[in-house]
């Protein structure tokens, strides 16, 4: 079935008349319609006769306007701190032929909203150091699930399970494993989880991926994703004590951690860049290195870019940089890994005698026993990948991480055969014989 958009230039113009601080601050992106009508569609069925219906952080109006379609008797509220999202949505509405009440206001104040049967919409993400300092302080002191580094959409799924038995929100994926939100995730299962529907990486203009997150008193954890022309069902979610996944329960893998056969190195941190790196080899200290974007599963791009390796003059000059000694990096082999874009290893032998730079990581074995090559298979194995990516979703790999991945015990030396072959497979079946030799 194909979904009929209401008249939504308000929201364009509204938008248009706000510069990117002003959209940053406050979080002011709009929600793709067809998203608006499939989570209303999920949640429509749980609904009593005449249910109140309220978009807390509504813009243009647009989550209202669906529910009216698809929930006619419902009676609607908005709320936005904006007066010109308002104005907007009072134009989208009246065009739509919907009724709602409308307030200009801040949805997190402490008396705000009406008790419910059902908020909807997709809140404002704002992380706490782009809010004003006692706003975050204010908002953290009163909002239990407020911890750490959580985000200001945290405080209005608190808010919306505070006023309302049900919830149907648009979400930041991240929210599933990070921990900065477990308490978060912890007020939604007092709930209950109705359900976790990803939406397609394209849904909204930004590199974060989003999901639905459904709360609902039956606690039925439905999974599964979400498309303009209807939804897919997945299995259920899965809720571990460390994060929920939309894949079942995370791989686990037998052995100690990687870190005790392996040293885990961020490459070279010069403190200026425009200074000690540059196209091509001009000085006898000229180095060649890379950076992060280079390094690929298997291979490292070839680059003309040098560092001019002067760890004395790095020192003197910065007293926060890293250059490490040569001897980490002046080797002929070496895995070196790339240290942005998690939930993918990204990882590579280089036989270059590059001096990496620091989003990159470079990794040697502990003792002279292990080949180089073994480590690299391993990290680049399917089972290695797929117990890293179901546990790490952020934008930075973390040198810890990677030291706590679990290894196989014993000889690692057909893992090294297979990886200097590079083929894949051979690679796979080697690294999982090895894991099943560990106890
Ligand atoms: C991500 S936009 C969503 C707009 C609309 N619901 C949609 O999905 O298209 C978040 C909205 O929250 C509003 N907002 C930000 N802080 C707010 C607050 N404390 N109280 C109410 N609204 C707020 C912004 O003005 C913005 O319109």
């Amino acid at each position: 079935m194909s979904i009929l958009e209401p008249d939504l230039t308000p929201g364009t113009a509204w938008l248009a008349g706000r510069t990117p601080a002003q959209r940053k601050r406050q979080g002011q992106w709009v929600t793709p319609y067809w998203i608006c009508r499939r989570v209303l569609d999920v949640v429509a069925p749980s609904l009593p006769p005449r249910p109140r219906i309220l978009d807390p952080a509504c813009g243009d109006g647009r989550w209202l306007v669906a529910a009216a379609r698809r929930v006619p008797d419902a009676v609607l509220f908005g709320w936005d701190l904006d007066p010109g999202a308002i104005r907007a949505a009072r134009q989208t509405l009246d065009a739509a032929g919907v009724d709602a009440v409308l307030h200009c206001g801040d949805a997190l104040a402490p008396d705000a909203l009406p008790a419910v049967d059902l908020v909807a919409g997709n809140p404002p993400y704002v992380r706490p150091q782009h809010l004003p300092r006692d706003r975050a302080r204010d908002l953290w002191a009163r909002f239990d699930v407020a911890t750490n580094k959580s985000d200001l959409y945290a405080c209005f799924v608190q808010r919306a399970l505070d006023r309302s038995p049900r919830a149907a929100l648009v979400l930041p994926e991240p929210m599933l494993s990070l921990s900065s939100f477990a308490a978060l995730r912890r007020r939604v299962l007092q709930s209950g989880l109705g359900g976790v529907y990803q939406l397609p990486k394209t849904a909204f203009d930004a590199t974060v991926r989003t999901i639905a997150l459904v709360c609902d008193p039956e606690d039925m954890r439905r999974g599964g994703s979400m498309h303009p022309n209807g939804l897919r069902a997945g299995p259920t979610v899965h809720v571990g004590s460390r994060a929920w996944s939309l894949s079942g329960p995370p791989p686990e893998l037998p052995g100690p951690p990687l870190g005790a056969r392996v040293t885990v190195h961020m490459g070279v941190v010069c403190g200026d860049y425009p200074r000690y790196v540059h196209d091509g080899h001009q000085h006898p200290d000229d180095r060649p290195t890379c950076r992060g974007r280079h390094v690929h599963p298997w291979r490292i791009d070839p680059t003309e870019l040098h560092i001019r390796y002067d760890p004395r003059d790095m020192l003197r000059r910065k007293p926060y940089v890293a250059p490490k000694s040569a001897a980490l990096f002046d080797v002929p082999h070496k895995v070196v890994l790339a240290g942005t874009s998690g939930t993918a290893i990204r990882a590579a032998m280089d036989t270059a005698r590059r001096f990496p730079l620091d989003s990159c990581y470079v990794i040697h074995p502990r003792g002279d026993d292990d080949d180089p090559y073994g480590i690299l298979g391993l990290l680049l194995s399917r089972s290695v990948g797929d117990w890293y990516a179901a546990r790490f979703t952020a934008a930075r790999v973390k040198g810890v991480e990677i030291a706590g991945i679990p290894a196989p015990t014993g000889d690692w030396s057909a893992i090294a055969a297979a990886a200097r072959t590079g083929d894949q497979g051979a690679v796979d079946r080697a690294v999982t014989a090895a894991y099943a030799l560990t106890d």
